[in-house]
């Protein structure tokens, strides 16, 4: 029987954070045993909060270094890079075409924006789009990754069904994977851990750093047990250990932050190590950045030659 595949990218937007990994990019790694598939660095997603070159070129071989460091294997799993394949933007356009303004208004990121009163560019209201491109292009059996992205992949599905029926059978449907406990991994003040909101402990902090996210948690003095230290601490310990602990420890929040503090030290180390030994050989790794580029273009492509048939443009 043949291996299933997964797909999944992160918007490479800065240093990612342990609501990343806990919410997707662990999963990457737990699936390559028994999977084929793709994982990609979302830099045309990102251009739309990264508009500097230099930051754009560190941000996208740190992504890469990120996904060497947590175990992503390119002998298992393709690693290549969005905008290497300019099948993504031409698919996206192609959806742009049959796809309604009504249907892309209701999109979470785009309703936030407009809530916010956000100046909105048109590559935010086009983001599920580009992301329906970036799945169906591949034909994954499914798609890891947190809550925040349910939607998007939702989008995917709906767009592909309506090619098919449109064009004829094309696109296969991809599903989300999202798993319960982690779907929405919470930050330093309890709302969803994000980089927008301030509230991140970074995958790769230094120990200076861990100490100061975990410090800055938000604690509200109603209980004995600080539910935002214990939101993050059930990441790093089984859940009856962790009751335990908090029960013996009722009210005494500095000493469950330093337990915290050194949980999460004892899970970063070892990655931070891994990642400084991948930052040593930069063009080793976009070597292999590179061959899986090549790796995806196949694929791609030989779907696009489909596409161009299917839609008549093949003359
Ligand atoms: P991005 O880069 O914002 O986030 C990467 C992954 O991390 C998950 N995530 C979380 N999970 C749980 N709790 C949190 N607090 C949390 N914060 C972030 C996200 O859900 C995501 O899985 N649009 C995507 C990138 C993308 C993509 C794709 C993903 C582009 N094309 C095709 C899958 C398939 C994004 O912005 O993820």
């Amino acid at each position: 029987m043949s291996r299933k595949v997964l797909l999944s990218g992160v918007k490479p937007t800065g240093a990612p954070h342990i609501g990343n990994y806990f919410g997707a990019m662990k999963q990457f790694v737990d699936l390559q045993k028994e999977h084929d598939g793709y994982v990609f660095i979302a830099d045309y997603h990102a251009l739309n909060f990264i508009q500097d070159k230099e930051e754009m070129k560190k941000n996208i071989i740190g992504i890469l270094l990120d996904y060497l460091a947590i175990g992503l294997d390119p002998e298992k799993l393709t690693i290549f890079k969005q905008s290497d394949i300019f099948e993504h933007t031409e698919l996206a356009w192609i959806f742009d075409t049959f796809t309604t303004m009504p249907y892309l208004e209701r999109a979470h990121a785009y309703k936030d924006a407009k809530a916010k009163n956000k100046e909105i560019n048109v590559g935010t209201f086009n983001y599920p789009m580009l992301m329906a491109a970036d799945i169906l292009l591949y034909g994954p059996d499914i798609v890891p990754v947190g809550q925040d992205q349910k939607q998007h992949v939702e989008y995917a599905r709906d767009t592909a069904e309506k090619f098919n029926r449109i064009f004829g059978e094309t696109f296969k449907l991809p599903e989300p994977m999202i798993l319960k406990d982690v779907a929405i991994v919470l930050g330093t003040d309890g709302r969803k851990m994000s980089k927008s909101y301030n509230n991140t402990i970074p995958l790769f902090a230094e120990y200076e750093e861990i100490k100061k996210c975990v410090m800055s948690i938000v604690t509200d003095s109603s209980g004995g047990i600080p539910k935002n230290v214990y939101a993050i601490h059930k990441l790093f310990r089984p859940e009856d250990e962790l009751k335990k602990i908090y029960a013996e420890k009722s009210g005494k929040y500095k000493e469950l932050k330093e337990l915290l503090i050194e949980d999460l030290e004892k899970f970063i180390a070892p990655l931070r190590e891994k990642r400084k030994e991948f930052a040593k050989d930069i063009p080793k790794a976009l070597k292999i950045l590179k061959a899986g580029s090549e790796k995806a273009k196949i694929i791609a492509s030989r779907k696009m030659e489909e596409v161009r048939d299917k839609i008549g443009v093949n003359v």
